[in-house]
């Protein structure tokens, strides 16, 4: 059999792929086609006009003609629990937490609500291009095991953790070192390496827990040395005196994390904003990545997230929306929010940079780069298709570009989810702006798709 016979699908338009560092220009094929094989992998990237003859006779053509074809975007940082508390008025950390979102997370004790929240938020991730994401559930197990029996029925790439936390939240919330330690080595048992699913070991801050419970973390961690790890890290002024009252020994908040082993490769640092030199320096050091998230930043007033100096510290940095402190399901909005905060602090994020941390450099900062976000033969074919005159006012501002660098650049300014045509994972179509999806699983009573017609051709538009 050669190696073409085993192409299923190949999917037609201009294809965009972050292959170099940030700020690099991408590899761009106009009249390009992604071929993906019968496994869901990339299989070649190339000119439409070299790869298409190749293709074996059954294998799929989906053509996006004019449309953007680029690795789907990861979303480094949000929370499961929290869709119904996006846009909660009037507080800054602290206090939205204790008023707004610890009781929302009391309620994910309930498979039902746990449930419902899993699917719309793999819904809404998937509609706005988004294919991979770092997950907070709640301290209760079965949200994470609601969020990843969802993400499981798509065969998503998605990495999920039980919050841990024992004190300083209501009852109904808190577990114990020990609970959180065994809660978490089952979840692992359960779902780690499972299909494309992985947990991510989770304290959920330092004010949260005991240094007991830190101690059993760092158990964890050492026991689990590839294991991803997600916490929030100097975000908010109140926050980081707390942490100071809370661990008087320690000589800053990153000192906290230090001190129980939870800085090393795939240590995903939520916020960032306000680190001293020594802390950015212990950061870089440790190989730990920062996650900016520019419209919680910004909707909490917490501050600005200076890029310039984490990079220059060698951080890998990431972006994400950080739902629901964040506003926005939308890496384009969000990727909007971070240029506006660079600029308050006199820095400029090129739409190059953008869209990279969006696909490749978010997937770094996760440790998956060996997986997804690049459309190269062997990764996973994880692709959203993007239309730049999605409105009105985009078609408008679209005839004035000249160079794909403008185009970009006013497609994540004025972009959002009406500018996802598609959404694949593994070469599926699990979200189509005209509604054609495929199921990897009969689709749910309630599915809002029929399913797609086989062997279809020049979808969309
Ligand atoms: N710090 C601890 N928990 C949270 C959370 O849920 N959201 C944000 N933005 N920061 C946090
Ligand atoms: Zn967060």
């Amino acid at each position: 059999m050669s190696a073409s016979a085993e192409i299923r699908l190949a999917v037609r338009g201009r294809i965009v792929s972050f292959d170099g560092g940030p700020g690099d220009a991408p590899t761009v094929h106009e009249q390009g086609v992604v071929l993906v094989d019968a496994e869901g992998l990339v299989a070649a990237v190339g000119d439409a006009a070299e790869l298409l003859p190749t293709l074996p006779p059954g294998a799929r053509v989906c053509d996006h003609h004019r449309h953007i074809v680029m690795p789907g975007f990861v979303d480094p940082h949000l929370h499961m629990p929290q869709t119904q508390v996006v846009g909660s008025f009037g507080t800054e950390l602290m206090e939205w937490l204790a008023k707004y979102t610890f009781p929302e997370e009391s309620r994910y004790g309930d498979p039902d609500v746990a449930e419902a929240a899993a699917r719309f938020l793999v819904d809404e991730l998937l509609r706005n291009g988004t294919t991979t994401a770092a997950v907070y559930c709640t301290s209760h197990p079965v949200s994470v095991d609601a969020f990843l029996a969802e993400c499981e029925r798509r065969s998503l790439r998605m990495l999920a953790g039980k919050v841990m936390m024992d004190r300083n939240a209501p009852p109904r919330l808190l577990d114990t070192p020990e609970r959180g330690y065994e809660e978490t080595t089952a979840l692992i048992g359960r779902w780690h390496g499972r299909g494309r699913l992985e947990i991510a070991i989770t304290p959920r801050f330092a004010p949260t827990s005991t240094d007991a419970q830190l101690t059993a973390t760092g158990l964890l961690a050492a026991e689990h040395p590839g294991l991803a790890i997600q916490t929030h890290l100097s975000e908010n002024h109140q926050e980081i005196a707390f942490v100071a009252e809370l661990f008087p020994w320690a000589a800053d908040y990153t000192s906290v994390y230090e001190r129980f082993g939870l800085v090393r490769p795939r240590a995903l640092f939520g916020h960032c904003i306000h680190l001293s030199e020594r802390e950015r320096e212990a950061l870089g050091r440790a190989g730990a990545s920062a996650i900016f998230c520019p419209t919680s930043n910004l909707f909490l007033g917490s501050g600005l997230f200076d890029l310039a100096a984490t990079r220059a510290a060698g951080i890998r940095v990431g972006l994400a929306t950080d739902i629901g402190g964040g506003t926005s399901y939308s890496m384009l909005r969000t990727a909007a929010e971070a240029y506006k905060v660079l600029a308050l602090n006199g820095q400029r994020l090129t739409a190059f940079e953008a869209f990279h941390l969006m696909t490749a450099g978010n997937a770094e900062a996760m440790g998956m780069e060996a997986r997804i976000g690049l459309l190269r033969p062997g990764m996973e074919a994880d692709l959203v298709v993007l239309d730049t005159g999605a409105t009105p006012a985009m078609r408008r501002r679209m005839e004035r570009v000249e160079t794909l660098a403008e185009e970009l650049f006013a497609l994540m300014t004025m972009g959002d989810d009406r500018a996802v045509v598609a959404t694949y994972a593994l070469g599926r179509r699990v979200h189509d702006r005209q509604g054609f999806v495929e199921h990897p699983l009969p689709p749910r009573a309630d599915a809002p798709f029929a399913p797609p017609q086989d062997g279809e051709e020049g979808v969309e538009q």
